[in-house]
């Protein structure tokens, strides 16, 4: 299995050296197989998280409509009388099945490459909902709110923004069919898409691993929690592009270093992915 994560080839090092190029291939494989693995086990994480997602909201709305959002996890998922928040709520966590379901497949090159139409209608419909359900988070958080306070508000916001700029750029390369560029911006699109799957394991590791500390159970605040709500795209984002520099660097050195921080966040994301399903998702369900 091959994904986007996969090595781009050997480079040949600055004074041509063949030796140097040889020596570069095993680094070289294991930075690709560090991100086959961590793509592997965030694939299967966020689809548990879509499972959750589905279980819990398709049957609350086909079955009481907006008011049966009352009884989800949202904190207010069904205002009564507000026709524009109860649409924009059951919206986003409707759509969140396409984004999140959808993410692993159109990084997967097997699909792009054996079905390239659906890869071109998937792409689109994951960047125009990203963007739209975006849009429908920002109204959220700025008339029912979220936990956390001034800052909750203000990182969640931020996402949206990044959301927005990853997707235009990312757009943007592909109409003028610069692939590589493309590919770059479309994965730091997944990787701001995917902050709130982040938030979600990020928060369950540290549960499992600390028990809680720097969290105020009481008011969903504390350092850890401010930490937290930029952390779930800063660390992502940081993570992805020390990947590309190993990927374009000639220096074994920094591709090994690679490999282990990729190797380290899928230990994280494996720990994470498992508490966040035993500890918040199945629980709910
Ligand atoms: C495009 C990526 C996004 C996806 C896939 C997504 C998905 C979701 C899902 C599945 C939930 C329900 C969570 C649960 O049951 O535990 C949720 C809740 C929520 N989302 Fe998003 N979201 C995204 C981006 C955003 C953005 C950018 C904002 C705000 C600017 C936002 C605002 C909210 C709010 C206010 C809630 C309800 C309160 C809460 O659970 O914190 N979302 N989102």
């Amino acid at each position: 299995m091959t994904t986007l994560f996969e090595p781009s080839p050997a480079m040949p090092s600055s004074n041509g050296q063949l030796a140097s190029r040889q020596y570069g291939r095993w680094p070289d494989r294991l930075l690709g197989f560090s991100g086959i693995l961590w793509f592997l086990a965030a694939a299967a994480g966020q689809w548990i998280f879509v499972y959750y997602v589905a279980a819990s909201y398709l049957p609350a709305l086909a079955q009481n409509g907006f008011p049966g959002l009352a009884d989800t996890a949202l904190p207010k998922g069904y205002v009564a009388g507000d026709l524009i928040g109860n649409l924009a709520i059951a919206f986003h966590v409707l759509i969140a099945i396409v984004i999140i379901g959808g993410g692993p497949l159109q990084l997967t090159p097997q699909i792009r490459s054996r079905f390239p139409a659906f890869h071109r209608y998937l792409g689109r419909a994951y960047m125009l909902t990203a963007a739209m359900t975006s849009a429908a988070g920002l109204h959220l958080v700025w008339t029912r709110g979220v936990p956390g306070g001034m800052v909750g508000h203000i990182a969640i916001s931020l996402d949206a923004v990044l959301i927005w700029i990853c997707a235009a750029i990312a757009i943007r390369f592909a109409v003028t069919r610069q692939i590589d560029r493309h590919r770059r911006w479309a994965m730091r699109l997944f990787m701001v898409a995917s902050a709130v799957w982040f938030f979600r394991i990020g928060l369950m590791f540290w549960f499992m691993t600390t028990g809680g500390v720097g969290i105020d159970p009481e008011t969903f605040e504390g350092p850890f929690l401010t930490f937290m709500y930029f952390a779930q795209m800063a660390i992502p984002l940081l993570v992805l592009q020390f990947y590309f520099q190993a990927q374009d660097s000639t220096g074994a050195g920094l591709k090994i270093t690679a490999a282990l921080v990729v190797l380290a966040a899928t230990g994280v994301t494996v720990l994470g992915s498992f508490a966040a399903t035993m500890g918040m998702w199945l629980p709910r369900l």
